[in-house]
């Protein structure tokens, strides 16, 4: 008889994942699921996109195989998303220094990032934004890395741009920095394309391995603009990795769609780094998921599919930015305090609420209101009409918090 896991002990569940079940479990009508990690509409539901249903169509219309693509996945998607993050004209695709791949969504890519930079500079050191999102830590730990945090939100809830640089200073040559760009999670905040253009001078100046995390691409102003300070930072520091998600701005969040592109300084750098990232992905998953990818693909490849991919994000985007001016509107009136201004300017999904820890589980118990401990709530998961009765519950706890600050 062999006796392997009787010893094993319960791994600690995702903290997100105990609140989203125990809200399911809470019978009381009026309860709010402010945890929730997609994008949902009015109605509540995260519908799949009309431009997607429509793309999967043709897919399975025209797709006569499912064979192995090989290595780099979807070839026509990664040049597709080259353009959406390098933009129509880029010197350094023209010069053959941008290398992409298919990913298992932006975590494979986050991941294919951390073991090439684990390879490249086995001593260096990661640095991410402190807060930021959870699973970069454990990615980074997965890499056998170690993690540290620098300064990222100043008290008024906008960027704390000198305390950010004084920690970044004390970052060493070989060390990797994680940004996030744009709609930081989970605070919204985002640097201007200035800073970023300064954040890629000085990762080039300071010899940094920087990785920017673009997973909400569309969600902040729009397509163009959401990439003016992401080429701005890539035109000042020539080696920068990047994860691109699909999850959000596709809404294809279970296909596991995403894509690494690495910017070198060299094409010979270029090939090496192609083959490594070959080296890395065969000993995990081999090869990448196809179908969200011939999605992307297929919706990029056709005008009349794009232009509809656009109306949809748009509204996306739309209804978050006026859910967020609605909640910053309501809370100012209900609690007579001025410092919700914020909320309405911050972009994407998450904002950080002045509410932690033990008051997210009275919020949770009292109210049914459910948030996780860092306060980080989902603008999107919001409704209009539910704002007032939300509003109506968040205020005491507010107003007692931000009295003791
Ligand atoms: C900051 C950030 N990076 C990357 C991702 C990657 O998501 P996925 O692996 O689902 O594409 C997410 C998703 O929540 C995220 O919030």
């Amino acid at each position: 008889m062999t006796d392997f896991l009787s010893g094993l002990a319960i791994s600690p569940p995702d903290p997100l994942l105990g609140i989203m079940s125990a809200f399911r479990a809470d019978p009381r009508e009026n309860k709010f699921d402010l945890g929730v990690g997609v994008y949902r509409d009015e109605t509540g539901s995260t519908p799949v996109l009309e431009a997607v249903k429509t793309a999967e169509r043709h897919i399975t219309q025209r797709q006569a195989t499912k064979a192995y693509e090989g290595p780099r996945g979807n070839a026509g998607f990664c040049e597709a998303i080259e353009t959406l993050v390098f933009g129509a004209q880029s010197e350094a695709r023209s010069e053959e220094r941008v290398v992409s791949v298919t990913s298992p969504g932006g975590c494979g890519a986050i991941f294919l990032a951390m073991t090439l930079a684990a390879r490249t500079s086995p001593k260096g050191r990661i640095w991410v934004s402190d807060p930021s999102w959870p699973n970069h830590l454990k990615v980074a730990a997965a890499a056998g890395r170690t993690a540290l945090g620098y300064p990222y939100m100043a008290p008024d809830g906008t960027l704390d741009f000198p305390r950010m640089m004084d920690a970044l200073r004390q970052a060493t040559p070989g060390d990797i920095v994680i940004f996030q760009g744009p709609c930081h999670n989970p605070s919204g905040i985002d640097p201007s394309e200035e800073q970023w253009a300064y954040l890629g001078d000085f990762c080039e100046r300071q010899g940094l391995f920087p990785l920017l995390d673009v997973a909400y691409h569309g969600f902040a102003h729009g397509l163009e603009e959401d990439m003016a300070g992401i080429r701005a930072f890539l035109a000042a520091c020539r080696e920068t990795m990047v994860a691109y998600s699909c999850s959000k701005n596709f809404g294809l969040y279970r296909e596991r769609t995403g894509c690494f592109l690495v910017q070198t300084e060299a094409p010979r750098d270029a090939q090496a780094v192609a083959s490594h990232l070959a080296d890395i992905a065969r000993a995990v998953y081999s090869m990448p998921p196809a179908h969200g990818a011939a999605i992307v693909e297929t919706i990029l490849a056709s005008e009349e599919l794009t232009a509809l991919w656009h109306k949809e994000l748009t509204s996306m985007r739309s209804r978050i930015r006026d859910l967020r001016r609605n909640l910053a509107d309501a809370l100012k009136s209900a609690t007579g305090m001025d410092g919700f201004e914020a909320l309405a300017n911050q972009t994407g999904m998450f904002s950080l609420l002045p509410l932690q820890g033990p008051i997210t589980d009275m919020l949770r118990v009292q109210s049914a209101v459910y948030l996780p401990a860092s306060g980080r709530i989902n603008i999107a998961g919001l409704t209009q009409e539910g704002i007032a009765p939300l509003v109506g519950q968040l205020t005491p706890y507010l107003q007692a918090s931000l009295a003791q600050q």
